[in-house]
């Protein structure tokens, strides 16, 4: 059988795409193949962790480009060029346009740390998210991983897991919780369950 072709977009750190790498070598992800990762930053963390598994990277900087628009194009060039399958993006920071959303429909997947629909949407990114559900006092927060189309963080949700909230949390250790007991455990068996059925 032919692996999917899985293409990561990132932007910083990288350990939602770490868990990814280390999902492909333990099995948990075998009906795709991790091929390229794509980061919008240069000084992202997650180029050197998918340098070190071999994995093919990209820079694509909006600025150099000039516009969304070409940004976008540019990208798209690089998933024809790889003949990409899958797009995941693991802690992108830039929303992409119904432009390119339409481009690949159910064939792109985010993971966002929250329960969709709360703390999500346009502004809620990284430790904002955790932040929001600590100042609203939820006890229950966790992590969704859904397809993307145009409304951001609006797309059918694949998985979903709670975590809880304790009462000395920050957002930082909200944050690791989250990533440690959600993340990093649902985007890798939802990449796997989607690449088993195209
Ligand atoms: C993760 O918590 C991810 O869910 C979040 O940013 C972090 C990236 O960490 N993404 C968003 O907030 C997207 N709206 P990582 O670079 O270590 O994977």
């Amino acid at each position: 059988m032919t692996k999917a072709r899985i293409a990561v977009l990132v932007s910083g750190g990288g350990t939602n795409l770490q868990a990814l790498i280390d999902a492909q070598s333990s099995g948990i992800i075998h009906s795709g193949e991790i091929t390229l990762v794509i980061s919008n930053n240069a000084g992202a963390y997650a180029l050197q962790r998918a340098e070190k598994a071999g994995i093919a990277t990209e820079v694509v900087l909006k600025k150099e480009l000039g516009s969304q628009a070409a940004f976008e194009e540019r990208i798209k060039e690089l998933l024809t060029v790889y003949q990409i399958d899958i797009i995941v993006l693991a802690g992108f920071m830039s929303i992409l346009s119904e432009t390119f959303t339409s481009c690949y429909p159910k064939r792109i997947l985010n993971v966002h740390p929250s329960l969709i629909p709360s703390f999500c949407g346009e502004g809620f990114y990284g430790l904002r998210v955790h932040e929001a559900a600590l100042n609203y006092g939820v006890k229950v927060t966790g992590a969704t991983v859904h397809f993307v189309n145009e409304i951001p963080d609006g797309g059918e949700i694949i998985l979903q897991k709670a975590v809880e909230i304790q009462p000395d949390d920050t957002p930082e250790t909200l944050q690791k919780r989250v990533m440690e007991q959600a993340e990093w455990k649902i985007l890798p068996a939802a990449v796997e369950q989607v690449c088993s059925m195209l």
